[in-house]
């Protein structure tokens, strides 16, 4: 009875949530909660799923990418309707993208006018779906017609081969059909006696971008068909895709694309069945899983849980440029010049290997060191903006009225170093990097600490790109595009020379383990503002303080690739039930990459 109260008050608050009252989401124990599917979700909300490869995410939307920033490597070309040859699937895709309408004919390089182009069709009365192939003549030439076989045909192809018959809204079921039945009806045109199989993703406009494969004879097997879905009418709808769809509630969250748009499959606390559910709340078919393709945010559906494939690992790295600490340095203490005493430490923290955080950038003003900061590749580092004033504004409970919009310090007076371990005592790697320029937030508040942010941009070196020569010990930290690649509970890391339990600055670069804590106004009340996120422990075990601050917190996606999540900002260094406040990096994705531009913070999605 419980459950029942609980889903009536639900919906009554989302009635009462919105103003023009039209909208009633029903929710179960699986789809949900409504104030996710408020945001109506679908395939393109690059906040929660990866864009396809002809696409990038831009503000939160999948956008088309140019044809020519395709990969060149390993291609097949492709025949277009128009008789226009291609590099690859991948810019057939970016053109059809562009255009919204379907380019792809069949993979070839024989494309002249005379030759036959792909077509389907789909029978008004039985749901039969019917293909025209070219290139696939028994003869060599030509092509050849053919049905689809049933063994890959489910939803999602359904859905495409809807669309492609001009039923915008997809199918209503993936269906199949006894051959001996169909051919018993005697017809002016005998059917094919050959089927292929058909696989599908959903995104596709035609099945002529699905994969094709596996020509056989039918002999008495079923055949695939589709029924379509009629036009949504006003009709009483359990779930309504973002397309208009009407859906059972049994339908969403089974990591089935029974929308065609995967808007079913965006908002989920729980997936039905043996879907997958990535921790952005999406559901997966359970082949995703381990498939080698990444499509959870944080890799999750790819990581070491879920899979065996070691090789998917291996085959990631090679390709990330951030997040993963550069392997082989030797990390023993003793040859780097470590006192083995043990020293006090940052709030509840430890003493770093001497090149373990590869991102950690000391920023110094005047040869101190004022701050923390972290490398994000190219030549930028982020930092916290209170720290790029002349009198640098030190952590406080709550910012008091002395505070002062910080003049830029002199550029001359500042630098960056790299692979700093003891801040006495240069590492071999120690690198010392003057700046080219500071850019502060613009929006930055001094009183409010709101936009405490600061890039800090390092000066090339002589008639170079670069701005310090290639170094084991520096790696640059990935940069979060949204603020749904990680979830409250997670652990993640903070690191700094701030000061230790005992008040002194500590000898050693040093870390701590966090978590991320959900609905931190309870904490800060007022101060809290959108952009700053909070972390740490409740007892005030583990903090950032005085001295970390700019530092990172950085944490580890499910294939252990690192992001810069927040930079330390402000907090009250270990007080209980007071959990340090950092800057939301997420949230300022646009302004850095407005700086840097795409290649800096580009991991996948771009
Ligand atoms: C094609 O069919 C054969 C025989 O049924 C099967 O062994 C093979 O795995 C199929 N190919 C693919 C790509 O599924
Ligand atoms: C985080 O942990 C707290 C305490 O263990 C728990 O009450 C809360 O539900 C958790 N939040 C999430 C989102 O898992
Ligand atoms: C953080 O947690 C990890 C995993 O539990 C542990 O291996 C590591 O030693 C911890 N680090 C610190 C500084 O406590």
């Amino acid at each position: 009875m419980t459950s029942a109260g609980a889903s009536l008050l639900l919906l009554f608050l989302s009635v009462s949530v919105f103003a023009h009252g039209t909208t009633v989401y029903k929710t179960d124990e699986f789809l949900g909660p409504a104030e996710c599917l408020e945001n109506k979700f679908d395939r393109e909300s690059c906040d929660l799923v990866f864009c396809r490869p002809w696409q990038s995410c831009v503000n939160g939307r999948c956008a088309c990418r140019p044809p020519y920033k395709c990969p060149t490597e390993g291609l097949a070309q492709v025949c277009s309707h128009s008789n226009k040859l291609v590099r690859s699937y991948c810019q057939a895709m970016a053109v059809s993208c562009q255009t919204k309408k379907p380019f792809m004919s069949h993979f070839g390089e024989s494309c002249t006018a005379d030759e036959p182009k792909f077509s389907s069709s789909l029978d008004e009365f039985t749901g039969l779906v019917q293909l025209f192939v070219p290139g696939t003549g028994s003869t060599g030439g030509g092509g050849e017609d053919l049905l689809v076989c049933q063994d890959q045909w489910d939803t999602a192809a359904a859905n495409v081969a809807c669309k492609e018959s001009g039923h915008t809204l997809g199918a209503a079921a993936a269906d199949t059909l006894s051959y001996v039945s169909l051919t018993s009806v005697p017809s002016e045109r005998p059917l094919p006696d050959r089927c292929v199989s058909v696989r599908c993703q959903g995104y596709e406009s035609s099945l002529s971008e699905c994969v094709i494969y596996n020509k056989t004879s039918i002999n008495d097997g079923n055949v695939a068909a589709a029924t379509c879905a009629q036009p949504a009418t006003d009709e009483e709808c359990d779930f309504r895709c973002v397309s208009g769809k009407c859906l059972s509630l049994s339908q969403t969250c089974d990591g089935v694309d029974d929308c065609g748009d995967r808007s079913d499959e965006m908002c989920c606390k729980k997936c039905r069945g043996w879907a997958f559910r990535c921790s952005s709340g999406v559901c997966l078919p359970k082949d995703a899983v381990g498939d080698g393709q990444i499509d959870c945010l944080d890799g999750e559906d790819e990581s070491r849980k879920h899979t065996e494939i070691r090789v998917t690992r291996a085959h990631m790295e090679s390709k990330v440029k951030c997040g993963v600490p550069k392997a082989g340095s030797d990390d023993d203490e003793e040859e780097w010049g470590s006192i083995s005493r043990r020293v006090k430490r940052v709030v509840g923290g430890q003493r770093t290997k001497p090149t373990q955080i590869q991102w950690q950038a000391a920023i110094m003003i005047n040869r101190r060191l004022e701050c923390g900061g972290a490398y994000i590749g190219g030549c930028w580092v982020v930092t916290a903006a209170h720290c790029l004033g002349p009198n640098p504004l030190l952590s406080k409970p709550t910012p008091g009225p002395d505070d002062r919009i910080p003049q830029k310090p002199n550029l001359g007076d500042v630098q960056v170093k790299f692979s700093l371990w003891r801040p006495a005592r240069a590492l071999p790697t120690t690198d010392v990097i003057p700046i080219a320029d500071l850019h502060i937030h613009p929006l930055y508040n001094p009183n409010t600490r709101e936009n405490d942010i600061a890039l800090v941009q390092l000066q090339k070196l002589p008639f170079r790109e670069e701005c310090f020569e290639n170094n084991p010990a520096v790696t640059p930290v990935c940069v979060p595009w949204t603020s749904r690649l990680f979830n409250p509970n997670h652990t993640c890391t903070i690191s700094g020379w701030g000061q230790t339990a005992g008040g002194r600055r500590a000898h050693y670069l040093e870390w701590a383990n966090v978590s991320l804590i959900e609905d931190c106004q309870r904490f800060h009340n007022d101060d809290l503002k959108p952009g700053m996120i909070c972390a740490g422990a409740l007892d005030g075990s583990v903090d950032a303080c005085q001295g970390d601050n700019g530092g990172p917190l950085v944490c580890e996606d499910e294939l252990g690739v690192s992001y810069l999540w927040g930079i330390v900002s402000w907090g009250s260094c270990g007080r209980p039930q007071s959990p340090g406040v950092y800057t939301q990096v997420a949230h300022y994705f646009e302004w850095i990459r407005r700086h840097t531009g795409w290649p800096t913070v580009t991991r996948f999605n771009f």
